[in-house]
C-alpha cells in the first residue's frame, strides 16, 4: 500500500474503477459493499486533506452538478433512431425477406440479436476517454442535457479503459448508445422505499428509470439504483468500426456493459428459435424486456438498406406478448402507509400472469379508480409490468352484468377511524392523525428497525405490530424503554431471544448520526442526504435549528428537500421526539473531523458559486479542518469570500464592502497547498 498520498490516491482510484467495472460490466463483484464503502471513504477523506488531488473524474466527483431548474435542450449530431416492431415469427420472417431482397443477392447477411430492454435511450459522448455530455434521446433529433444525473450512475464510467485487448486504438471522439434501466429487485425495493417514503410508486420499470434519470436534483439520481447498457454508436473518431458485433465487443473492451445476452447468427433460423427461447425465459431475467432487436450486422449493408423515416431498415424489434390477464375484482382494501397515505389494493380471484399466480393488484389512488370507474365485481385488465405488483388497467365494460358496486373511498382511516383529509395538489388521501394511528406507527417502527437506519435485528413487521397492538410503544423512541419482564408469557419470547432483542435495541444506540436521520422517515432524506446533513452540521440540534438557507448551503439538497426536513422538525411531535432519543442515549452528534492546522484560525469565509474542483462541502471542510469559520452572509466582519462560477449577490456585496474575494486557487494558497496546483 503507497504511503504518498497522491500514490496512495491513485491506488484507490484504480482499485474502485476496477470495482465499479467486475460490478457492472462483468457481473462478477469482487469486493463486498462494506469493502467498497471503505476505498471510497479513504479516498473522500484523502481529497479533503490534499485537495490539490482532487480530479473531476475522480470516483468520490459522480455527485457534481447542483440541481438544474431546467434541462438544457441540445441537438443530437445523428439523429437517434427508432425501430419498427413485429409482432410474431411471421412479420418477422416478412422483416428477413426485404432485407434478403434488398441486399446483393450473393451477399451473406449475419444477425446480431439483442433483448430490447425497457428503460430509455440515451447518448454518452467521451472525448479522449471522458464523459463530456450525456443527453437524452428526446424526439430523436432533440434530447435534453442530463450529464450531471448520469455521472452519478455507477456503470456509466466516468473513464474509458484502454481497447487495448482488442488491438484497437481508443477514440478519440465517441459517441456511446445505449439503455438506461433499473432491474426488476431493484425496482421493487425503490418502490417500496417510496411508499414508505409516503411517495408516489412507480408503475413499471421504465417509468422508473426515465422518472429517476430526469430529476431536478442529481442528488435523488444518485439514490436511485439506475444501471446501464451499451448497444451502439453514434458518431466517433479515431476507431474503425465495421460490423454491430465488432461494435459490441469494443464498447465492453471500454469498460462499458454490454448485454451478455447478444448472439451473432449466420442462419436465420437460429435467430428465430433464440427470440423464442427468450420468450419463455423472460421471467427469469433480473430486467424487464420487452422484445428482442435483431440487427444485420455488417455496417455496409446497414448503410445499404438505409432508414426510412425514423425506422431503419436494418433492424427491427420483435416484441414480446403482453403479459396481462382479466379477472374478478371481488374487493377493494385500503393500506395505511408510514406517513398515513391512504392506498387501495384490488383482491382479485387468483390468475396465472406469465406464469405467476396474482391475487392482489394495485389500483394507485382514489382518482385512478373514479377516473376508470373501477367497480367492486368488475371484471379487469391485470397488467404484470416488472417483478412487482401488478396493476389494474381498467374494467371490461363489456363483461358487465349490472350488479357491479361503485366504490367510494372510506372517509375514516381504516385503521383508526380518524376522518381522512385530502393532500392538496396530490391524488392522495392521508390519515392526518400523525404519530398515533396504529398503522402508520407500525409502519414507521418498521422503517426505524430497518438495515438503512438503526439496524435493529429481531424487529420486523410482525414484531412491530405486535408491540403497537400490546400498546408497549407510542412511537419509536419507545422502542428503547422496553423491559424484559414485559414479554415474560408472551409466546415465542423465551429468556433468550428476549436478552437478544434488547441488547441489539441496545446496540443501535451506537448507530451514527446519519443513520439515525434516516430512521427518523423525514420526507426525501435517504442515506445520501442523511450523511451530507450529518457531515455539514456535526450534530443533530444544528440540523433542528437550521433554517432553509442554512440547509439549501448544502450542495446536493434542494428546495424541495429543504422544505421537508423545515417541515418535520417544525412539528411538535417530532420536537417531543427528538428528546425521548436524546434521554435514551442516542448519537446526536458525529465525531469531529481532525483538525489539520490553525493557519485560519479567527478567520471568517463565505463561499458563492461553483468552484472548478472542490464541492462546496469539501472547501468547506477543508476550511473548517484548518481553524477558519464559514458563514453564509458577508459582512465587515467577513476575512474572505470565495468566489465560484456564477457567483451572484455575495460576491456583490464583497465588493461593496471591500472584503477581498479569492478563487479557488487562492483559499488553496491560503492553507499552504503551493506546490501542485497546476495538477488540479
Ligand atoms: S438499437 C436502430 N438496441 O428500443 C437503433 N435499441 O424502439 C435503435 N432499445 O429507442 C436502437 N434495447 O430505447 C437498440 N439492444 C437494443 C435496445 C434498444 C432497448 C430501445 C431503445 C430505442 C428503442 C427503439
Amino acid at each position: 500500500m503507497a504511503t504518498d498520498p497522491a500514490d496512495r490516491v491513485a491506488e484507490l482510484r484504480t482499485a474502485i474503477r476496477e470495482a465499479d467495472y467486475s460490478y457492472y460490466v462483468l457481473d462478477d463483484p469482487h469486493l463486498t459493499d462494506a469493502e467498497y464503502d471503505a476505498l471510497l471513504r479513504e479516498l473522500r477523506r484523502l481529497e479533503t486533506s490534499h485537495p490539490e488531488l482532487l480530479s473531476p473524474d475522480s470516483p468520490t466527483q459522480r455527485i457534481a452538478g447542483t440541481p438544474a431548474g431546467q434541462f438544457a435542450k441540445l441537438r443530437h449530431p445523428q439523429p437517434m433512431l427508432s425501430l419498427a416492431n413485429a409482432m410474431d415469427v411471421a412479420e418477422l420472417r416478412e422483416w428477413h425477406a426485404r432485407v434478403e431482397r434488398l441486399l446483393d443477392a450473393t451477399a451473406q447477411v449475419a444477425f446480431v440479436v439483442e433483448p430490447k430492454i425497457d428503460g430509455l435511450a440515451i447518448a454518452l459522448t467521451y472525448q479522449d476517454g471522458r464523459l463530456v455530455r450525456g443527453a437524452t434521446r428526446g424526439d430523436g433529433e432533440i434530447g435534453e442535457d442530463v450529464t450531471a444525473n448520469l455521472r452519478t450512475i455507477g456503470g456509466i464510467p466516468l473513464h474509458l479503459r484502454s481497447p487495448q485487448p482488442l488491438g484497437l486504438p481508443l477514440a478519440s471522439s465517441i459517441e456511446v448508445r445505449g439503455e438506461v434501466y433499473m432491474r426488476r429487485a431493484d425496482f421493487s425495493a425503490l418502490n417500496e422505499r417510496l411508499a414508505a417514503a409516503g411517495e408516489k410508486r412507480f408503475a413499471n420499470t421504465r417509468n422508473a428509470a426515465a422518472g429517476s434519470l430526469r430529476q431536478k436534483d442529481p442528488q435523488v439520481t444518485a439514490e436511485r439504483p439506475l444501471r446501464f447498457f451499451a448497444y451502439a454508436v453514434g458518431p466517433f473518431s479515431g476507431v474503425e468500426l465495421q460490423s454491430q458485433w465488432q461494435t459490441l465487443h469494443y464498447l465492453r473492451s471500454l469498460g462499458l456493459p454490454v448485454n451478455a445476452d447478444a448472439r451473432r447468427y449466420e442462419d436465420f433460423e437460429a435467430v428465430l428459435s433464440f427470440c423464442r427461447d427468450w420468450m419463455s425465459q423472460r421471467e427469469e431475467l433480473p430486467f424487464e424486456a420487452d422484445g428482442m432487436v435483431i440487427k444485420v450486422d455488417d455496417f455496409a449493408q446497414q448503410r445499404e438498406l438505409g432508414v426510412v423515416q425514423r425506422d431503419p431498415r436494418w433492424a427491427v424489434a420483435f416484441k414480446f406478448p403482453a403479459r396481462e390477464a382479466v379477472t374478478r375484482l371481488t374487493a377493494i382494501t385500503v393500506n395505511v402507509g408510514r406517513t398515513g397515505v391512504l392506498t387501495p389494493n384490488a383482491e382479485l380471484d387468483p390468475v396465472v400472469i406469465g406464469g405467476v399466480t396474482v391475487r392482489n393488484a394495485s389500483l394507485h389512488n382514489a382518482d385512478y379508480i373514479g377516473e376508470r370507474d373501477i367497480r367492486v365485481g368488475d371484471y379487469v385488465t391485470v397488467k404484470r409490468a416488472g417483478d412487482v405488483i401488478p396493476y389494474v388497467v381498467g374494467p371490461v365494460i363489456a363483461l358487465r352484468r349490472g350488479d357491479e358496486q361503485p366504490w367510494n373511498f372510506p372517509s375514516h382511516c381504516p385503521a383508526c377511524g380518524t376522518l381522512v383529509e385530502r393532500v392538496e395538489g396530490e391524488a392522495a388521501w392521508r390519515c392526518p392523525n400523525f404519530g398515533i394511528c396504529p398503522a402508520q406507527l407500525v409502519r414507521k417502527v418498521e422503517h426505524f428497525v430497518s438495515r438503512g437506519a438503526m439496524d435493529i435485528a429481531g424487529i420486523g413487521e410482525r414484531q412491530a405490530d405486535q408491540f403497537v397492538s400490546a400498546g408497549w410503544i407510542n412511537d419509536v423512541a419507545d422502542l428503547y424503554s422496553l423491559k424484559a419482564d414485559q414479554f415474560v408469557g408472551v409466546e415465542g419470547y423465551g429468556p433468550k431471544r428476549i436478552a437478544n432483542l434488547l441488547e441489539a435495541i441496545d446496540a443501535s444506540k451506537q448507530r451514527p448520526l446519519d443513520r439515525l436521520l434516516v430512521g427518523l422517515g423525514i420526507r426525501f432524506v435517504g442515506s445520501v442526504a442523511a450523511a451530507d446533513l450529518a457531515r455539514h452540521f456535526g450534530d443533530l440540534d444544528a440540523i433542528v435549528a437550521a433554517s432553509e438557507a442554512d440547509l439549501l448551503a448544502i450542495e446536493g439538497i434542494g428546495p424541495v428537500v429543504a422544505a421537508a426536513i423545515g417541515n418535520f422538525f417544525q412539528r411538535t411531535e417530532s420536537r417531543h421526539l427528538i428528546e425521548k432519543l436524546r434521554a435514551a442515549g442516542l448519537q446526536f452528534t458525529t465525531s469531529p473531523a481532525p483538525r489539520t492546522s490553525d493557519s485560519l484560525t479567527g478567520q471568517i469565509f463565505v463561499l458563492t458559486g461553483t468552484l472548478p474542483n472542490l464541492t462546496r462541502e469539501q472547501a468547506g471542510a477543508l476550511i473548517q479542518a484548518h481553524g477558519g469559520k464559514l458563514s453564509e452572509s458577508v459582512s465587515k466582519r467577513t476575512s474572505y469570500v470565495v468566489a465560484g462560477v456564477s457567483a451572484g449577490s455575495k460576491l456583490a456585496r464583497a465588493t461593496a464592502l471591500g472584503v477581498p474575494v479569492i478563487d479557488e486557487a487562492g483559499l488553496l494558497a491560503l492553507i499552504g497547498h503551493r506546490p501542485g496546483l497546476e495538477q488540479l
